[in-house]
């Protein structure tokens, strides 16, 4: 955006309201000083959806999407920013003239440039050469077609030292070859990067090639195990590997229109379910699911469905990647005996996808499954897993689901009947709907924790009945949130307004947020220094920028802060921590009151009594 300077895209932003802009797309009604509707961004039956007409921005409770008009319209519109800006313009009927081709990758073009010749070079190697010939019998035998080879743009490396760059280094600048990672310059000798692999092309969202994958696929070099099986494009200023997603240009479309996305470990998983028709699949390349992906895939899906390899790892990598999405957006599927996705597809042709559309199970399925111990025969071994799941169950909206699945544990369990463990879920769920002070069981699947301040003893935190100092007035469509929350969302609130505050937390000793979202918020605050609402509404970005929103439209304070304020969240931050053990062991003597375990009992009656002990309660 180098055309446009801050200050015409300052008085672009002011010269519309985004109530009107936004109106355009959503329906919005006044809720108070808000406007409130059902959010674009993900999928919802009661708005929580809020559009702040007196600053200007709009935040999702339920997704945490927020930013301002722009923001807005690019993710609404999938358009770059300076279109967003463009678009605004015209409403608010400013002339703007920019050049419509992307002045920010200029820089980079030439790279983009290699990437398309290297990636035409390879296709017509593999699909025009000898070598080439040998490599489609490979791929023939996996079951890839040449139609197929055509629409994925699949292509071949040659085992030649320097194939590559022979074709390319006359129309490249040396740079250019260095920085695209393609060609390698060591010492004494120059030579391909990628030698002797099938190539798989990985393209951005406009279509562009700006990275590969490459399998290899001769015999000997199969038989080389020294050779990684893919090999994937280093980082270079137009390829993050940690955001990149396979296929994900071809299949956007298809997402849009479903509102699902398949997620899938490998790029032949994604080829097998499009030759069973499924074309809303992608895979990242070789990394774990990140929030950078799931950042990108939100802004276009409702629905997540995990369909990873059914072996351990990928048993593994459905636990790690339920941490990152929210449990009403996700379905996992199960690949039989151990497969992945693309043997699956070889032993049962045709099956793969009738399974992903119809084989999917909610995340507490799999989590029962999959986080049930080896032996439940003892009773501690049963409390310890109805007190995972129970919480699961009662977060599931349903009534009959949550039956239905209690029912289940109650199958798994020797020890307990339909009542106890309906009677445990009970408890959670009224801790789901009831905004009083509740313990917060998520902690064991929601990485959204920060690790426990260095005094606590590894246990997660209890919320105690601590209320703020000045209790927030509650926002249509707002979450419901633990007292704790509300007081990180509190002294958030009084770092941004007042910058002493900032700079009086930084200095506490030990003093760290509960949640994780809101110590990183926190901490990069603390690095940006003493800035004002407005800078960090421009500087902030990704979930600090959404964390930044939550407390903007949660918090509504007096302006004036005193020292007995910030003192009294402060506290609260002590107190969360010291609870938390002490509730845990409070919850298995409920437990076990209610088991008839009375030996158990006993010990955790003597532990409790340690414990407020050394906490001075
Ligand atoms: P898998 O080992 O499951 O491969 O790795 P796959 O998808 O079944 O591949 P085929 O069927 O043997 O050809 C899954 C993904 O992990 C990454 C690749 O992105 C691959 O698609 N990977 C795997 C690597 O990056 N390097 C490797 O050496 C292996
Ligand atoms: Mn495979």
């Amino acid at each position: 955006m180098a055309l446009l300077d801050k200050l015409k895209i300052e008085e672009i932003r002011s010269s519309v309201n985004i109530v009107d802009v936004i109106s355009q797309h959503v329906h919005l009604s006044k809720a108070g000083t808000n406007y409130l509707g059902l959010c674009p961004f993900h999928g919802e039956k009661t708005p929580s959806f809020n559009v702040n007409a007196q600053k200007q921005f709009y935040h999702c409770f339920g997704c945490g999407k927020s930013g301002d008009v722009f923001k807005f319209l690019e993710d609404y519109k999938q358009i770059p920013f300076r279109d967003a800006v463009k678009e605004v313009a015209d409403i608010a009927g400013i002339p703007l003239e920019i050049d419509t081709r992307s002045v920010q990758d200029k820089p980079n073009q030439a790279i983009y440039d290699l990437h398309n010749q290297a990636a035409r070079i390879y296709h017509t190697v593999l699909t025009a050469t000898e070598e080439g010939a040998k490599a489609r019998e490979y791929l023939q035998n996996r079951g890839i077609s040449d139609e197929i080879i055509e629409k994925f743009n699949i292509g071949l490396s040659l085992s030649d030292n320097d194939f590559l760059y022979q074709s390319v280094k006359q129309k490249f600048e040396e740079s250019v070859l260095i920085n695209s990672g393609l060609i390698t310059f060591a010492e004494n000798h120059i030579f391909d990067s990628f030698r002797g692999r099938i190539m798989f092309p990985l393209n951005n969202a406009h279509g562009q090639v700006i990275a590969f994958s490459g399998r290899i696929w001769r015999s000997e070099d199969l038989a080389n195990k020294t050779l990684a099986k893919y090999k994937n494009s280093t980082t270079t200023p137009i390829f993050n590997k940690s955001e990149a997603l396979y296929n994900l240009d071809r299949a956007s479309q298809s997402i849009k229109k479903t509102h699902e996305v398949y997620l899938m470990e490998g790029f032949m998983d994604v080829i097998a379910a499009y030759e069973n028709g499924i074309s809303n699949a992608v895979a990242s390349m070789g990394t774990a699911l990140t929030e950078g992906h799931v950042r990108k895939l939100r802004a276009i899906a409702k629905k997540f469905i995990l369909v990873y390899d059914g072996d351990k790892a990928g048993q593994n990598a459905i636990f790690k990647a339920l941490n990152l999405l929210p449990s009403d957006d996700v379905e996992v599927v199960r690949i039989p005996d151990g497969l992945d996705p693309d043997e699956y597809n070889k032993a049962y042709p045709g099956a793969l996808g009738t399974l992903m559309t119809t084989g999917r199970m909610a995340p507490v399925e799999f989590l029962m499954d999959h986080l049930r111990p080896a032996n439940l025969s003892n009773l501690q071994a049963q409390l310890d897993f109805i007190a995972l799941i129970a919480p699961k169950i009662a977060a599931i909206d349903s009534l009959t689901a949550q039956d239905a699945y209690i029912k289940r544990l109650v199958e798994i369990l020797p020890d307990f009947e339909y009542n106890q463990v309906e009677s445990a879920v009970n408890q959670r769920r009224e801790n789901v709907v009831a905004s009083q002070p509740t313990y917060d069981d998520s902690f064991m699947f929601d990485d959204g924790m920060a690790p426990p301040p260095p005094e606590d003893d590894g246990y997660s935190f209890a919320e105690q009945a601590v209320l703020p100092p000045v209790a927030p007035v509650p926002v249509m469509g707002a979450k419901k949130l633990s007292q704790i929350e509300l007081s990180e969302l509190q002294l958030l609130h009084r770092m941004i307004y007042h910058p002493s505050v900032l700079t009086r937390v930084v200095a506490a000793p030990n003093f760290q947020f509960v949640h994780r979202r809101y110590q990183q918020l926190f901490e990069m605050m603390a690095r940006l220094g003493e800035v004002d609402e407005t800078s960090l509404m421009t500087q902030l970005t990704g979930e600090d920028s959404e964390t930044f929103y939550e407390v903007l439209s949660t918090v509504n304070v007096p302006d004036e802060v005193s020292d007995q304020e910030i003192d009294d969240l402060l506290k609260n931050f002590v107190k969360a921590a010291k609870g938390t053990h002490l509730q845990t062991l409070q919850e298995q003597l409920e437990q076990a009151k209610q088991t008839g375990n009375q030996a158990l009992e006993l010990q955790l009656t003597l532990q409790i009594i340690a414990q407020k002990q050394q906490d001075g309660v």
